[in-house]
């Protein structure tokens, strides 16, 4: 799939569908299970490209990971202490997850690895994580950046941590709510020689806490401080079996294409509705989407419902605080609500979208304006003039972001004819099976 072509629905969006696996949940299921002994097993596993980055990087680190069947791995656990030194770069693809979760395992081990990625990766920001690791004792190296002095990028090089010596505490006040930057702590804090406590300005998604603590890791959070304090504790995890929720972010496009497409109604099964995660959902019904939360279950350590959306009026919203971290991936989509709600929608306390796969409110303020919509960008956010007549059909270029193919695909159903979205293939990293998904529930769209 290089390029879409989307056609305005000529019906209402209806039916019930899954998603693919949490993309999140997924990276640390394999990352936790690699340093546990025994074997794990996981189920529902994502072949997003982002998760298989994380997968092939274990592999070169010496962990056996089956693939039983398409969607079900087992991985072979060596333990804290049991990865080898990889004879190539690790590769990590489009996924900032990969590559900043890995930083921080990697940070305490006695050999030295290199991680590289494609060219988004490469231009993101990863000073957030090798400053802090670099205070507890890391030697972690990059390249210098393009435009920023005292910032670095991948090729990350990373170790050796010599014979005797000991990633130290760290108390970090984080200047950004970033849950790769509070994973990469805790990574390395599982190695380190006294207490790790990160404090970041919201809660940021806490998927590794949640894991670490069902694994017996002693880990405790009060509001935004998570403390791991390792005395005492005898770094053994157990094998684990897990079952991986759905993932919101993947969801989002489908409850968001079901809210304006008229008459429609969208079931998405069994979608993890952690609260760090659910930003969206109230957004959503701040904005009047009409929303059903379903068949509340537990998978993995991590709630889940099926997500029934349908279409109705909708209303502009001011959308800031932490909302946002709590719908950090979610804000392109939402301004494809913006796009479909009276009145004028602020998104604002957004500026993390500026470091994404591409500078997420540069890119949204260009498919915006292509199909017509009037909109204002803000350093941080961005501010968007809704409406309900159709949207000017456009040709759109994902700009490499999966995040920004799919809103512009989504928008593109309620066009005044076929829009061309080029460059889609991105969309593999998250939702490989994204146009047959939306098929199923009524659209018309042409892959090339
Ligand atoms: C993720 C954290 C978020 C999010 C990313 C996945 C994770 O990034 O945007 O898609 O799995 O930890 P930040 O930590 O940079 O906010």
């Amino acid at each position: 799939m290089r390029h879409l072509v989307v056609h305005p629905a000529a019906a209402p969006l209806l039916g019930s569908v899954p998603v693919p696996s949490d993309k999140s949940v997924g990276h640390r299921a394999l990352l936790f299970s690699a340093i546990c002994h025994g074997k794990s097993r996981i189920v529902g596993f994502s072949r997003g490209e982002d998760n298989l980055a994380t997968l092939q990087a274990l592999r070169a680190l010496g962990v056996r990971i089956d693939e039983v069947s398409q969607a079900e791995l087992v991985v072979e656990g060596v333990g804290i202490f049991g990865l080898c030194a990889p004879t190539a770069p690790l590769d990590c693809g489009n996924s900032g997850t990969t590559m900043r979760l890995m930083a921080g395992l990697l940070a305490a081990q006695p050999f030295t690895s290199t991680l590289i990625g494609d060219a988004s990766l490469s231009s993101r920001p990863m000073m957030r994580v090798a400053a802090p690791l670099r205070a507890r004792g890391a030697a972690i190296s990059g390249a210098p950046h393009r435009s920023k002095a005292d910032e670095i990028t991948a090729p990350l090089t990373i170790g050796p941590l010599p014979e005797g010596e000991y990633l130290r505490e760290i108390e970090y006040d984080s200047p950004v709510a970033s849950a790769q930057v509070k994973s990469a702590l805790l990574l390395s804090g599982l190695y380190a020689h006294g207490v790790t406590t990160v404090n970041e300005p919201s809660v940021s998604r806490d998927h590794t806490e949640r894991m670490m603590r069902a694994l017996g890791v002693p880990l405790t959070t009060f509001g935004s401080i998570v403390t791991l304090d390792p005395a005492g504790w005898n770094g053994q995890m157990a094998a684990f079996d897990i079952a991986l929720p759905g993932d919101i972010s993947a969801s989002a496009f489908l409850s968001v294409a079901a809210a304006i497409v008229p008459g429609s109604r969208v079931t998405v099964r069994s979608v993890g509705v952690n609260p760090t995660r659910t930003g969206l959902l109230e957004i959503a019904r701040d904005m009047g989407v009409g929303l059903s939360i379903e068949a509340r279950e537990d998978a993995g350590g991590e709630p889940t419902a099926d997500l029934v959306t349908w279409a109705t009026a909708l209303r502009a919203a001011a959308i800031g605080g932490e909302t946002v971290t709590r719908a950090i991936d979610e804000v392109p989509i939402v301004c494809a609500l913006a796009a479909r709600a009276s009145g004028v929608t602020k998104i604002s306390g957004a500026g993390e979208l500026r470091v994404k796969e591409s500078d997420r409110i540069a890119a949204m303020i260009k498919v915006l304006r292509a199909f017509g919509v009037k909109c204002e960008e803000h350093g941080d956010g961005l501010s968007i003039e809704g409406g309900d007549g159709p949207l000017k059909a456009a040709v759109i270029d994902s700009q490499g972001d999966h995040r920004i193919a799919m809103t512009a695909a989504v928008m593109a159903l309620v066009g005044d004819g076929p829009t061309r979205i080029v460059n889609a293939e991105c969309i593999a990293t998250s939702f490989p099976k994204f146009v047959g998904t939306l098929r199923a529930l009524g659209a018309k769209i042409d892959v090339e």
